[in-house]
C-alpha cells in the first residue's frame, strides 16, 4: 500500500444514521468521516452495538427500517450514494458494491439451488447469458476452494455447514468483480479459527481482482495480518483511523489503548476483542462531550463538556481525543 499513490474510492462525510425506536432514537451512527482507498484492505472495529454494521448497511443505502440515514453524503466514483434513486442503486448494488452480511441466510433463498441462485444474480447484474454465468459461478466456488463446486451448485442451502455457506456467499460477492466488498463477519455459529481462515481467504481473493475491502470484525489477530488500516468505532463515532501497523503499535486513543492492551504483539494470534470496564453507553441518549469520558481514565472537565474534534496526530493517523489537541 505505501508505495501506491493513494486514491480514494468512498468517502464518507458527517454521516447520521438514527434508528427510531418506540424508546427514543438512537443514534447509531453520528457524524462519522471516513475515507477508503483504492484496493486496500481496511478494518473497522469496536464492541458490539458500536455502529459497525448501520455504518456497512448505510453504503448500500440498505439501513432497515426504523433506521434512516438522517445527514451527510456518501460519495463513490463521484456520485453520492445517499441521493441515488432505487434505480441507479440496483445498478451499484451487488455489482460494484457488494455485502457478506453478519447472517450468511441473508444473502441465500432457502428455496432455491445455490447454483441457480447464484447463476441468477450474475446474469442479472453482469448481463451475460446462463451459459457464461454458471462459468463464471462455478470458478468463483472453485476459488473459496469449495470441494466439488458443481455438487455444490445443485444443493440448497440448509444442505450446507456454515463454513461451507460462508464460502458461498464469498464466492456470490466476489463473483461480480466488485470494487468495493464490505464484509460483516459473522459474531456467532462459525468457529473462531475457521472464521479467521474465511476471513483470510476473502483478503486473498479480494486482492487478486484489486477488489477494495471493508473488514468489520471482532477478531483483531487478522486485522493485525490483513488489513492495511483500521478504523475504530466507539458508540457510533470513529475515534481513531490509521495504517495498522501505526495504530497496532502506538494506539492513540484511550479506547483503542483499552483494546489493544491484551495485543501485545502483531504477530500473535489474538482471538477477540477484550472487554473494558464500565458500561458500553446508551446511543438513545450518549454521554455528553467525548462519549468515552465515563470509562476514560484520563477524562477532564473539557472532555465531559465538548465532543473533541478527529485529530491528525502523527502522519495519516487521526485520534478524536482532547488530549492531543495542540495547547
Ligand atoms: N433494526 C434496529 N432497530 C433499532 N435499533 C437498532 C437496529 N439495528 C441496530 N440498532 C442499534 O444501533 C446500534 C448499532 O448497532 P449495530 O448493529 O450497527 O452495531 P455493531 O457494531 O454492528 O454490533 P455487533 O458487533 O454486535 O454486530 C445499537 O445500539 C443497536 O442496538
Ligand atoms: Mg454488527
Amino acid at each position: 500500500m505505501e508505495n501506491l499513490k493513494k486514491s480514494i474510492l468512498l468517502s464518507i462525510r458527517n454521516l447520521h444514521v438514527y434508528y427510531y425506536t418506540p424508546d427514543g432514537v438512537v443514534k447509531a451512527v453520528s457524524g462519522v468521516d471516513l475515507d477508503v482507498y483504492h484496493g486496500e484492505i481496511l478494518a473497522l472495529v469496536g464492541e458490539s452495538g458500536c455502529g459497525k454494521t448501520t455504518l456497512g448497511y448505510s453504503i448500500l443505502n440498505l439501513v432497515p427500517p426504523p433506521g434512516r440515514i438522517v445527514s451527510g453524503s456518501i460519495i463513490f466514483e463521484g456520485r453520492d450514494l445517499t441521493r441515488l434513486s432505487r434505480k441507479e442503486l440496483d445498478e451499484i448494488r451487488g455489482k460494484e458494491i457488494t455485502m457478506i452480511f453478519q447472517d450468511p441466510m441473508a444473502s441465500l433463498n432457502p428455496v432455491f439451488r445455490i447454483g441457480d441462485q447464484m447463476i441468477d444474480v450474475v446474469v442479472h447484474k453482469l448481463r451475460v447469458d446462463k451459459a457464461e454465468a454458471r462459468k463464471i459461478v462455478l470458478n468463483a466456488l472453485k476459488a473459496v476452494r469449495l470441494p466439488n463446486p458443481e455438487e455444490i451448485m445443485h444443493r440448497y442451502p440448509h444442505e450446507l455447514s456454515g463454513g461451507m455457506l460462508q464460502r458461498v456467499v464469498i464466492a456470490m460477492a466476489i463473483s461480480t468483480k466488485p470494487k468495493l466488498v464490505i464484509a460483516d463477519e459473522p459474531t456467532t455459529a462459525l468457529d473462531v479459527t475457521i472464521q479467521a481462515a474465511i476471513l483470510k481467504l476473502l483478503v486473498e481473493l479480494a486482492r487478486e481482482i484489486n477488489t477494495t475491502v471493508i473488514l468489520i470484525t471482532h477478531n483483531m489477530g487478522v486485522v493485525a495480518e490483513v488489513a492495511d488500516r483500521v478504523a475504530v468505532m466507539y458508540a457510533g463515532h470513529i475515534i481513531e483511523v490509521g495504517n495498522v501497523f501505526d495504530v497496532f503499535s502506538k494506539p492513540l486513543h484511550p479506547y483503542t489503548k483499552g483494546l489493544l492492551s491484551c495485543v501485545p504483539r502483531v504477530d500473535i494470534e489474538v482471538e477477540a476483542l477484550p472487554t473494558i470496564g464500565g458500561d458500553v453507553p446508551s446511543l438513545i441518549n450518549p454521554p455528553p462531550g467525548c462519549r468515552f469520558h465515563p470509562r476514560c481514565p484520563y477524562a477532564s472537565e473539557k472532555c465531559r463538556r465538548e465532543e473533541p474534534p478527529m485529530i491528525e496526530a502523527e502522519p495519516d493517523h487521526f485520534v478524536k481525543c482532547w488530549l492531543y489537541a495542540k495547547r
